[in-house]
């Protein structure tokens, strides 16, 4: 699994404490991409949330952080996956459990996208998924993002919802129109 050496200069590990702090500074980045949104500096109770919401999940056996080093240690990706756990809802259906790897918090730094990190990243994420038995992968993406969409549906993924947004006036607008 992850901290092999590859020949294109990066590892793919397991995060560790000490690569937080940094990782906390790849989801403001995250966070800001997908906003679209120029350079704003964290909270500091929101960097302090993040802090603790990627610390807990590096014992949690449910969850996989994983970051990509640079070949002088520097770090340069990161990505996550979780196990969600649904129960059958019917009388008709057995008891079963359905798995499913939840993947978020993908970043790779600019100067190192195009090199196969998001594939090195997914390869021990769907490992981890499958070796948990969760027989789907669920992510979200913006329908903005480009290099996500066009990453994402290279490596399988279809889009299975639409999630929309409105002005609340202009849902009230078109109510009002709608009036017979
Ligand atoms: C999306 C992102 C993670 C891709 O990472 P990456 O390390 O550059 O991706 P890879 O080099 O592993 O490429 C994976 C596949 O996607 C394709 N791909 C990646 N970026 C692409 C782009 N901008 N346009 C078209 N295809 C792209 C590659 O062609 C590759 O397939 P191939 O090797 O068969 O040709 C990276 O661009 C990124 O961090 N973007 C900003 C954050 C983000 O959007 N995160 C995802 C939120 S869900």
């Amino acid at each position: 699994m992850a901290g092999k050496h590859t020949k294109r200069g990066f590892i793919i590990r397991e995060a560790r404490e000490e690569d937080l702090a940094e990782m906390v500074g790849f989801l403001a980045k995250l966070a800001l991409h997908v906003s679209g949104a120029p350079p704003h500096e964290l909270k500091e109770s929101e960097r302090k949330r993040l802090l603790r919401t990627l610390h807990s999940s590096l014992d949690d056996p449910n969850k996989l952080l994983l970051v990509a080093e640079s070949k002088n240690s520097a770090l340069v990706g990161m990505g996550y996956v979780y196990i969600w756990r649904s129960q059958g809802i019917w009388e008709q259906s057995e008891a079963a459990e359905f798995k499913s790897g939840v993947i978020d918090d993908i970043w790779v730094e600019p100067d190192f996208r195009g090199l196969g990190i998001l594939k090195a990243l997914l390869r021990d994420l769907v490992n981890f998924a499958e070796e948990h038995h969760a027989s789907e992968l669920i992510l979200e993406y913006s329908a903005s993002n480009k290099e996500a969409k066009a990453a994402w549906t290279k490596l399988g993924f279809k889009p299975t919802g639409v999630r929309a947004a409105a002005f609340t006036s202009v849902v009230k607008q078109a109510l009002a129109e709608s009036q017979g």
